[in-house]
């Protein structure tokens, strides 16, 4: 729940303090990515090189500005690169923010770059990392056991927003805009949005766009607006999950769906009238289409926000 949009918060934040900030998503250009973004943002805060007879004379390792030497460039690894940038930037008081995003189960890149990162503090750089992944990736990430180091990073789990939260941003947007809404309107757009940030979007833009050039968001347009943001749920999440199951596997998350929260599998097993093996089966294919997770032994959970009471018919 708003993953992405903490990230870029932090990375706002810590722009505006200095940090030089390099953002990205998981992946096998991942450390590529970091080391072009820091070079392109650092390039700005590296002195001109003096230039001694003509002959431009980088600093060790550096051709010029934050650009690797060619030898560098070709034969460092990531962690060298790194600690040649970090030492580079340190001498102009920027420390180095990673943010990366959509983190998977791990990856040979995403090794690297812990180990690496590991590696850059017990050297003292001024760096720090910040990893955003949905829950199941992030617990079979801490799983792993050559990843320790992980466990000992601070974890944050995204719930929902507070809906006095939700309500309060809502008011500030429509006064800002100068619109009007009673309070028992907000109040049906504030609580339809169960806190979910992706809700909380979706019914905004419809209230707007629906109230038009009006001052003020009438009850029908209320009504429509939570009407037109369910159905995008629907179509844009639910749908897109649901349609490539079979039917079984569907029934599979009716089963689950009874239980709000994790259930546990051998009350699936009972729901389901089938053994320990097919329940197996049925988890692993769903955990690959990322729709279920387990983050206790012998529980299944659901992995995408409200699905159970969208399978419930609640919603
Ligand atoms: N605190 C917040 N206040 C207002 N809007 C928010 C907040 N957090 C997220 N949003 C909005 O909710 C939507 C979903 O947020 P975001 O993209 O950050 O989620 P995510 O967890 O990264 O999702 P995904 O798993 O799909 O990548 C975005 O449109 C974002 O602008
Ligand atoms: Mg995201």
């Amino acid at each position: 729940m708003g993953k992405t949009a903490l990230l870029l918060a932090f990375a706002e934040s810590a722009e505006s303090q200095g940090f030089l900030v390099a953002r990205v998503t998981a992946g096998d250009e991942m450390l590529a990515d970091i080391v072009g973004t820091i070079q392109r943002k650092g390039t700005p805060y590296i002195k001109k090189n003096p230039q001694v007879k003509g002959v431009s004379a980088g600093a060790l390792g550096f051709a010029f500005g934050l650009t690797f030497s060619d030898e560098v460039e070709r034969s460092f690894s990531f962690l060298n690169k790194m600690a040649l940038l970090c030492d580079a930037l340190e001498k102009h008081d920027k420390g180095i923010v990673l943010l990366v995003d959509e983190i998977q189960a791990h990856t040979p890149s995403l090794r690297i770059l812990t180990t690496t990162y590991q590696h850059l503090v017990g050297e003292g750089k001024n760096v720090v990392i910040a990893m955003a992944g949905l829950p199941h990736a992030i617990s079979s990430l801490l799983n792993d056991e050559v990843l320790t180091f992980l466990n000992r990073a601070r974890k944050n789990r995204l719930g929902p927003l507070s809906l006095s939260a939700v309500s309060l941003y809502y008011s500030s947007v429509f006064d800002g805009l100068g619109k009007s809404i009673s309070p028992e309107n907000l109040a049906r757009a504030v609580e339809a949005t169960r806190g979910y940030p992706y809700l909380l979007q979706l019914i905004g833009y419809y209230l707007l766009e629906y109230s038009g050039n009006s001052k003020g968001i009438t009850g029908d347009q209320t009504e429509q607006a939570l009407a037109s943001a369910k159905h995008d749920l629907t179509e844009n999440i639910y749908a897109p999950v649901l349609k490539p199951l079979s039917a079984r596997d569907r029934q599979f998350l009716q089963a689950m769906s009874k239980t709000k929260g994790p259930v546990r599998v051998t009350d699936i097993e009972k729901r389901m009238r089938t053994t320990r093996g097919n329940v197996q089966a049925y988890r692993r294919r769903l955990m690959d289409a990322g729709v279920i997770a387990s983050e206790q032994r012998g529980e299944l959970e659901l992995v995408i926000p409200y699905l159970g009471e969208y399978l419930r018919r609640e919603f």
